[in-house]
């Protein structure tokens, strides 16, 4: 494994995944992390992140310094570079003019990180402090216009510091150099995959769960559809994993869901047919936020229910991903976060939670899915909100309207499905407002229902822009709805982007 330092910077969340990619095992932790508990795990490497710190702050995060005698090669990048030149005893200034974005970089000494890569290159900078002396035992390896010391190492302790950002794609030669610190200095094989992170992880679970049970929410997502099936190879029967049929779901979903978990994985899967329950409850409600509530509430309830049943259980399985922990800051978020994924869990009931993806990104959790044997729909399904359909159609859920967002959906999924494009959109839904249009359908007036036809592209979901759809496609998936879907006689494009608009209408 190689260990990164959190230092709080935007783009940390990057290294590890980097680092992972070269194929060697790497997490990040807290640089407070004990350095006796950063040797019991036996690092190759360890990599000091960037910050938004200062090295020069009062109170500034530092490493106890004991971690320079443990012998394990280190690479700083931005921050952790500048750290590790103060705490050798180096000196770092703020200099006259700073360095952000695209920068020239001309490499000094070719050897180390910079085998192979002489001459002038293109980096990443983002930094106000840099150093200005060398501590002991280092040379400099890189500079640019404005930083004298870009790079620096010592060849003899294996410490490495870098000022701009390898981690980033705008640093081409980002990726080489950071093979270069694994294999070359780190002497790591480069021979992990998502199938040894399994292997892992099984081995891990089952340990700590020895015979005691645990239970998994499936909402045949991608992420607590891999927990899942993760969690049920390390531990078997002992899983039980609780779908609540909402009736909110899209065309086949629930059928699949049961195909998929019960039949080819034979996962001990309790399906609650929750339907008419749901539908009594949300169906007079038409304020978005009552309407979740009301949701969210009774999906704990029979959750709630369906644990009771079960007796003691001690374990509960989460899908939560890396960014999830992220997005609230990486000491704190885990309580927050956990709570957030199944809607909102019954506060008596206490579990131990059992987090198998929280180290990977969305790509990498779709590899581990793929590995397991999860079909590819599974995989790659687009996001979907917990409250399904019902905060699709707008204001009151009746069966009906259920029947035409469902169906339009449907036609709308084919559709951007045969386009190839399915993959290539964040998310492309129905949304059905609760107005009627005059239209004209062969000599007759129709007064109907629009759909609204929202397909928008997005890294993250904090921001999406609308997805620029062939006029051809948005032709077939207008001319399908309304031919196909009763109740339907005119078709809108949402071109909205978030923000100002959600990607939700509710
Ligand atoms: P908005 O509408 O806020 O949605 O732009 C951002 C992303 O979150 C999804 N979403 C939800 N996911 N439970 C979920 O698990 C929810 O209650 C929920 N509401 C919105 C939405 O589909 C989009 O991907």
């Amino acid at each position: 494994v190689v260990l990164v330092l959190d230092f709080g910077g935007q783009y940390n969340q990057l290294i590890a995944r980097r680092v992972r990619e070269a194929r060697v095992y790497s997490e990040m932790i807290s640089y407070k992390t004990p350095v006796e508990e950063i040797r019991s795990r036996h690092p190759k490497g360890l990599i000091f992140s960037g910050g938004p710190a200062s090295v020069r702050q009062e109170g500034a995060p530092q490493v106890d310094p004991r971690i320079y005698q443990l012998g394990i090669p280190i690479l700083g990048i931005c921050y952790g570079m500048q750290l590790m030149a103060v705490q050798l005893g180096g000196k770092v200034e703020a200099p006259r003019l700073r360095e952000y974005g695209r920068t020239e970089i001309e490499i000094v000494r070719e050897s180390g990180l910079w085998q192979g890569l002489g001459g002038v290159r293109q980096c990443w900078m983002s930094h106000g402090d840099a150093v200005v002396r060398l501590p002991e035992g280092f040379e400099t390896a890189a500079k640019t216009g404005h930083t004298p010391v870009a790079a620096m190492f010592d060849q003899t302790r294996s410490f490495y510091g870098v000022q701009f950002h390898p981690e980033v794609r705008h640093t081409p030669d980002g990726q080489r150099i950071l093979e270069q610190f694994l294999y070359d200095v780190c002497g790591c094989s480069g021979d992990w995959t998502m199938e040894s992170f399994i292997e892992a992880q099984v081995s891990e679970i089952r340990k700590r769960v020895g015979k005691r049970k645990v239970l998994c929410a499936l909402s045949g997502g991608v992420d607590s559809s891999v927990a899942a099936v993760l969690v049920h190879r390390a531990v078997g029967e002992q899983l039980t994993c609780v779908f609540v049929d909402h009736g909110f779901m899209r065309k086949n979903e629930a059928e699949s869901v049961k195909k998929v978990f019960s039949q080819k994985f034979r996962l001990n899967l309790i399906f609650i047919d929750a339907r008419q329950r749901f539908l009594d409850k949300v169906g007079g409600v038409s304020d978005p936020e009552a309407k979740r509530k009301a949701i969210g509430h009774e999906f704990i309830r029979l959750f709630e229910d369906e644990a009771r049943k079960l007796g003691q259980v001690d374990f509960l399985v989460q899908g939560t991903l890396y960014p999830d922990i992220v997005e609230s800051g990486t000491d704190t978020a885990e309580t927050i976060k956990s709570h957030h994924n199944v809607g909102g869990l019954p506060e008596d009931m206490e579990f131990e939670l059992i987090e198998p993806l929280r180290l990977l990104f969305k790509d990498e959790v779709r590899k581990v899915g793929l590995s397991l044997g999860l079909p590819e729909e599974v995989v790659w399904r687009q996001p979907f909100p917990g409250p399904g359909l019902a905060i699709r159609i707008l204001g009151e859920v009746t069966e009906e309207k259920l029947e035409i967002v469902r169906e339009a959906d449907a036609v709308i999924l084919e559709e951007i499905t045969g386009a190839g494009l399915y993959r290539e959109v964040w998310q492309s839904f129905a949304v059905l407002p609760s107005v009627h249009s005059v239209g004209v359908m062969g000599d007759g007036r129709t007064y109907a229902y629009p759909i609204v036809l929202r397909a928008v592209t997005s890294e993250d979901a904090m921001t999406a822009d609308w997805a620029r759809l062939p006029y051809e496609l948005l032709e077939r998936i207008s001319t399908r709805i309304v031919n196909e879907v009763s109740g339907v006689n005119r078709v809108v494009y949402d071109i909205t982007t978030k923000p100002p608009g959600t990607i939700e209408w509710e």
